[in-house]
Protein backbone atom coordinates (compact mmCIF):
# COMPACT_ATOMS: atom_id res chain seq x y z
CA UNK A 1 0.00 0.00 0.00
CA UNK A 2 1.16 3.53 -0.25
CA UNK A 3 2.46 5.59 1.99
CA UNK A 4 0.55 8.91 3.46
CA UNK A 5 2.72 11.72 2.35
CA UNK A 6 2.46 15.35 3.73
CA UNK A 7 1.02 17.62 0.74
CA UNK A 8 2.50 21.27 0.21
CA UNK A 9 1.51 24.26 -1.91
CA UNK A 10 3.31 22.18 -4.95
CA UNK A 11 0.44 19.82 -4.40
CA UNK A 12 -2.88 22.60 -4.34
CA UNK A 13 -3.60 22.37 -8.06
CA UNK A 14 -3.84 18.21 -7.65
CA UNK A 15 -5.54 18.78 -4.28
CA UNK A 16 -8.50 21.18 -5.98
CA UNK A 17 -9.15 19.15 -8.36
CA UNK A 18 -10.00 15.93 -6.09
CA UNK A 19 -11.69 17.70 -3.95
CA UNK A 20 -13.81 18.82 -6.85
CA UNK A 21 -14.15 15.03 -8.15
CA UNK A 22 -14.55 13.76 -4.06
CA UNK A 23 -17.70 15.92 -2.82
CA UNK A 24 -20.51 18.33 -3.84
CA UNK A 25 -19.90 21.47 -1.56
CA UNK A 26 -16.12 21.03 -1.52
CA UNK A 27 -13.63 23.15 -0.28
CA UNK A 28 -12.44 25.74 -2.12
CA UNK A 29 -8.92 25.99 -3.32
CA UNK A 30 -8.57 29.69 -0.89
CA UNK A 31 -9.41 27.06 1.83
CA UNK A 32 -7.11 24.33 1.01
CA UNK A 33 -4.32 26.69 0.41
CA UNK A 34 -4.72 28.07 4.23
CA UNK A 35 -4.77 24.56 5.13
CA UNK A 36 -1.36 23.69 3.42
CA UNK A 37 0.43 26.87 4.74
CA UNK A 38 -1.03 27.02 8.16
CA UNK A 39 1.21 25.95 10.99
CA UNK A 40 -0.55 24.28 13.61
CA UNK A 41 -2.32 22.25 10.02
CA UNK A 42 -0.97 19.05 7.98
CA UNK A 43 -2.51 18.20 4.85
CA UNK A 44 -1.92 14.11 4.24
CA UNK A 45 -2.27 12.67 0.80
CA UNK A 46 -1.91 8.84 -0.79
CA UNK A 47 -1.49 8.37 -4.53
CA UNK A 48 -1.74 5.67 -7.02
CA UNK A 49 0.46 5.46 -10.07
CA UNK A 50 1.88 9.14 -8.99
CA UNK A 51 -1.68 10.79 -8.92
CA UNK A 52 -3.20 11.53 -5.52
CA UNK A 53 -6.36 9.60 -5.23
CA UNK A 54 -6.94 10.64 -1.40
CA UNK A 55 -6.21 13.33 1.53
CA UNK A 56 -7.29 14.74 4.66
CA UNK A 57 -6.35 18.02 6.36
CA UNK A 58 -5.69 17.59 10.22
CA UNK A 59 -5.14 20.72 12.71
CA UNK A 60 -4.13 20.69 16.65
CA UNK A 61 -5.94 23.25 19.02
CA UNK A 62 -4.61 22.81 22.20
CA UNK A 63 -4.72 19.26 22.81
CA UNK A 64 -7.44 18.79 20.43
CA UNK A 65 -6.91 17.14 16.89
CA UNK A 66 -9.45 17.73 14.66
CA UNK A 67 -9.72 16.47 10.98
CA UNK A 68 -11.21 18.97 9.28
CA UNK A 69 -11.65 17.19 6.01
CA UNK A 70 -11.05 14.10 4.56
CA UNK A 71 -11.92 12.59 1.30
CA UNK A 72 -10.82 9.82 -1.73
CA UNK A 73 -11.55 9.70 -5.07
CA UNK A 74 -14.61 8.76 -6.06
CA UNK A 75 -12.81 5.77 -8.17
CA UNK A 76 -10.30 4.93 -5.80
CA UNK A 77 -12.81 4.16 -3.11
CA UNK A 78 -13.18 1.09 -0.17
CA UNK A 79 -9.17 0.75 -1.02
CA UNK A 80 -8.16 1.35 2.26
CA UNK A 81 -7.29 5.37 1.72
CA UNK A 82 -9.09 6.98 4.31
CA UNK A 83 -8.86 3.90 7.34
CA UNK A 84 -4.75 4.80 6.00
CA UNK A 85 -4.77 8.54 6.35
CA UNK A 86 -6.92 8.58 9.91
CA UNK A 87 -4.45 5.93 11.05
CA UNK A 88 -1.43 8.59 10.24
CA UNK A 89 -3.73 11.58 11.47
CA UNK A 90 -3.78 9.85 14.57
CA UNK A 91 -0.02 9.18 15.02
CA UNK A 92 1.45 12.79 13.61
CA UNK A 93 3.74 14.36 15.61
CA UNK A 94 2.89 18.28 15.41
CA UNK A 95 5.60 19.55 16.99
CA UNK A 96 4.08 23.32 16.53
CA UNK A 97 1.51 23.01 18.38
CA UNK A 98 1.42 23.83 21.83
CA UNK A 99 0.56 20.63 23.76
CA UNK A 100 0.81 16.66 22.44
CA UNK A 101 -2.70 15.56 21.13
CA UNK A 102 -5.01 13.46 23.70
CA UNK A 103 -7.93 13.38 21.47
CA UNK A 104 -9.37 13.46 17.89
CA UNK A 105 -12.17 15.05 16.51
CA UNK A 106 -14.58 15.57 13.53
CA UNK A 107 -17.71 16.76 12.11
CA UNK A 108 -20.08 14.33 9.70
CA UNK A 109 -23.38 15.58 8.33
CA UNK A 110 -26.22 13.42 9.68
CA UNK A 111 -26.80 11.44 6.78
CA UNK A 112 -23.15 11.15 5.17
CA UNK A 113 -23.06 6.85 6.76
CA UNK A 114 -20.28 5.85 5.26
CA UNK A 115 -17.87 8.38 6.77
CA UNK A 116 -19.62 7.61 10.13
CA UNK A 117 -18.75 3.83 9.41
CA UNK A 118 -15.15 4.72 8.39
CA UNK A 119 -15.06 6.77 12.07
CA UNK A 120 -16.61 4.68 14.23
CA UNK A 121 -14.24 1.74 12.91
CA UNK A 122 -11.41 4.10 14.22
CA UNK A 123 -13.76 4.09 17.71
CA UNK A 124 -14.98 7.73 17.15
CA UNK A 125 -18.43 8.06 18.85
CA UNK A 126 -21.00 10.70 18.85
CA UNK A 127 -20.60 13.41 21.41
CA UNK A 128 -22.46 16.19 20.02
CA UNK A 129 -24.81 17.46 17.46
CA UNK A 130 -25.14 20.79 15.85
CA UNK A 131 -28.69 21.18 14.41
CA UNK A 132 -28.52 23.45 11.16
CA UNK A 133 -24.72 23.43 11.06
CA UNK A 134 -24.68 22.06 7.20
CA UNK A 135 -26.21 24.10 4.02
CA UNK A 136 -28.16 21.78 1.96
CA UNK A 137 -26.52 19.37 -0.25
CA UNK A 138 -27.50 19.74 -3.86
CA UNK A 139 -30.10 17.83 -5.36
CA UNK A 140 -31.55 17.77 -1.90
CA UNK A 141 -34.51 18.78 -0.09
CA UNK A 142 -33.09 22.25 0.48
CA UNK A 143 -32.77 21.67 4.53
CA UNK A 144 -29.59 22.53 6.12
CA UNK A 145 -28.30 19.53 7.81
CA UNK A 146 -27.28 18.27 11.33
CA UNK A 147 -23.64 17.73 12.05
CA UNK A 148 -22.47 15.27 14.28
CA UNK A 149 -19.36 15.84 16.50
CA UNK A 150 -17.57 12.60 16.97
CA UNK A 151 -14.49 12.24 19.34
CA UNK A 152 -11.86 9.60 20.25
CA UNK A 153 -9.34 9.14 22.74
CA UNK A 154 -5.90 9.38 21.98
CA UNK A 155 -4.32 8.21 25.27
CA UNK A 156 -5.34 5.35 27.44
C1 LIG B 1 -15.87 8.55 3.44
C2 LIG B 1 -14.70 8.35 2.49
C3 LIG B 1 -13.63 9.39 2.83
C4 LIG B 1 -14.14 6.93 2.69
O1 LIG B 1 -12.96 6.83 1.88
P1 LIG B 1 -12.36 5.40 1.40
O2 LIG B 1 -10.95 5.63 1.02
O3 LIG B 1 -13.27 4.79 0.40
O4 LIG B 1 -12.45 4.56 2.74
P2 LIG B 1 -11.67 3.20 3.07
O5 LIG B 1 -11.50 2.39 1.84
O6 LIG B 1 -10.45 3.52 3.85
O7 LIG B 1 -12.74 2.49 4.01
C5 LIG B 1 -12.41 2.03 5.32
C6 LIG B 1 -13.65 1.49 5.97
O8 LIG B 1 -14.63 2.52 6.14
C7 LIG B 1 -15.93 1.97 5.92
N1 LIG B 1 -16.53 2.50 4.70
C8 LIG B 1 -15.93 3.29 3.79
N2 LIG B 1 -16.80 3.61 2.79
C9 LIG B 1 -17.96 2.98 3.10
C10 LIG B 1 -19.22 2.88 2.46
N3 LIG B 1 -19.48 3.53 1.29
N4 LIG B 1 -20.20 2.16 3.04
C11 LIG B 1 -19.98 1.51 4.21
N5 LIG B 1 -18.78 1.55 4.88
C12 LIG B 1 -17.79 2.26 4.32
C13 LIG B 1 -15.74 0.45 5.79
O9 LIG B 1 -15.72 -0.10 7.11
C14 LIG B 1 -14.36 0.41 5.17
O10 LIG B 1 -13.71 -0.84 5.33
P3 LIG B 1 -13.99 -2.04 4.27
O11 LIG B 1 -13.83 -1.46 2.89
O12 LIG B 1 -12.95 -3.04 4.62
O13 LIG B 1 -15.40 -2.49 4.53
C15 LIG B 1 -15.14 8.48 1.01
O14 LIG B 1 -16.32 7.73 0.81
C16 LIG B 1 -15.36 9.89 0.54
O15 LIG B 1 -14.42 10.56 0.06
N6 LIG B 1 -16.61 10.42 0.67
C17 LIG B 1 -16.90 11.78 0.23
C18 LIG B 1 -16.24 12.79 1.14
C19 LIG B 1 -16.73 12.64 2.57
O16 LIG B 1 -17.88 12.34 2.83
N7 LIG B 1 -15.82 12.88 3.52
C20 LIG B 1 -16.12 12.85 4.93
C21 LIG B 1 -16.44 14.23 5.39
S1 LIG B 1 -16.87 14.25 7.15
Amino acid sequence: MPECRRLTVDDLTALVDLEQRAQPLGWTENALLLELVHDDAVVLGRHENGALVAYCVARSILDERWILNIATDPGHRRRGHADALLTAAAQLDLSTSSAPATSMWLEVRASNLPAQVLYQRHGFVVVGRRPGYYPPLPGGDAQRETALVMRRALTD
